[in-house]
C-alpha cells in the first residue's frame, strides 16, 4: 500500500484497484505539486469536513473520475446535488466497504461549505480511520486536541496523519500530545506552511515526538506502508 503526499491535508492511498484522495485541495493550493487532471483511476474521495481547504477539487475529480464520496450526511447532500456519487456516514459510525473499513472520528473545528451562495451548513467536521488488510490509517481532518483522541489507543492505529500547523488546528505541541493518546507506529504531519498563520516546522515535531516513529513527507513524496 502506497501513501502519497500532496500537501497540506491531501494524501493519496493505493492498493492494487483501490486509489482513494483525502482533502484534495490542490488548484488552490499555492504550494501543490500537482494539478486536479493529473489525478487518474481515482476510486474514492475522502472529505473530513467542509472547508474549502478540504473540499478543494472534489467535485472535478469525482466527475472525471466517477469516484465514490466518503463524508458526512450534510456535506454528501451538498455533493449529491451536484450528481456525484456518495456515501454518507456520520461520528462514531464505522463501514465495510467492498476495499476494507472505515470509520468516522469526532474533531474540534468547524465545518461550513462555501458556495456561492454563502456558506452552507457541513455537519460535524471529523476524521477518518481506514482498515484495509490490516493496516489502518487515520487521518484527523482539522481538529484541535480532544480527549476523544485516548480512545484511538485501541484502534492500534499504523499511521496517524496529524495537523501541526496551529491557528485553526493543533500546533506542535498539542499535537505531540494527540500522539501520546493514540500512540501509532508512525505520525505523519500535514496542515502547516500553506498559509502564513500555519507555518510549523515538522522537524521540532520530529524532536519533540517521543511517541511514535514520525514520518516527513515532502509534497509529492510517497511512503510504503
Ligand atoms: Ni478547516
Ligand atoms: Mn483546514
Amino acid at each position: 500500500m502506497k501513501l502519497q503526499y500532496l500537501g497540506h491535508s491531501a494524501f493519496i492511498l493505493e492498493k492494487e484497484n483501490f486509489k482513494a484522495i483525502f482533502d484534495p485541495f490542490l488548484s488552490g493550493n499555492p504550494n501543490s505539486a500537482i494539478k486536479p487532471n493529473e489525478i487518474k483511476g481515482l476510486t474514492h474521495i475522502f472529505i473530513t469536513h467542509g472547508h474549502g481547504d478540504h473540499i478543494g477539487d472534489a467535485i472535478e475529480l469525482a466527475r472525471e473520475n466517477q469516484a465514490l464520496i466518503i463524508s458526512n450526511a450534510e456535506i454528501v447532500d451538498y455533493f449529491s446535488e451536484h450528481g456525484l456519487k456518495t456515501h454518507g456516514m456520520s461520528i462514531g459510525g464505522r463501514f465495510k466497504f467492498d476495499f476494507g473499513t472505515v470509520k468516522m472520528t469526532p474533531a474540534l473545528h468547524g465545518s461550513a461549505i462555501p458556495t456561492s451562495k454563502g456558506p452552507r451548513n457541513g455537519g460535524n467536521p471529523g476524521g477518518f480511520v481506514v482498515e484495509i488488510d490490516g493496516k489502518k490509517i487515520y487521518h484527523a481532518g482539522d481538529t484541535g486536541l480532544t480527549m476523544d483522541m485516548q480512545l484511538l489507543e485501541e484502534e492500534s492505529i499504523d499511521v496517524a496523519l496529524l495537523p501541526i500547523g496551529g491557528n485553526y488546528t493543533m500546533d506542535i505541541h498539542d499535537a505531540v500530545r494527540a500522539v501520546s493518546f493514540i500512540k501509532p507506529k508512525v505520525t505523519v504531519p500535514m496542515h502547516y506552511d500553506t498559509f502564513p498563520v500555519i507555518v510549523a516546522d515538522p522537524k521540532e515535531f520530529e524532536e519533540k515526538n517521543i511517541w511514535s516513529e514520525t514520518k516527513i513527507l515532502n509534497i509529492g513524496e510517497t511512503m510504503e506502508l
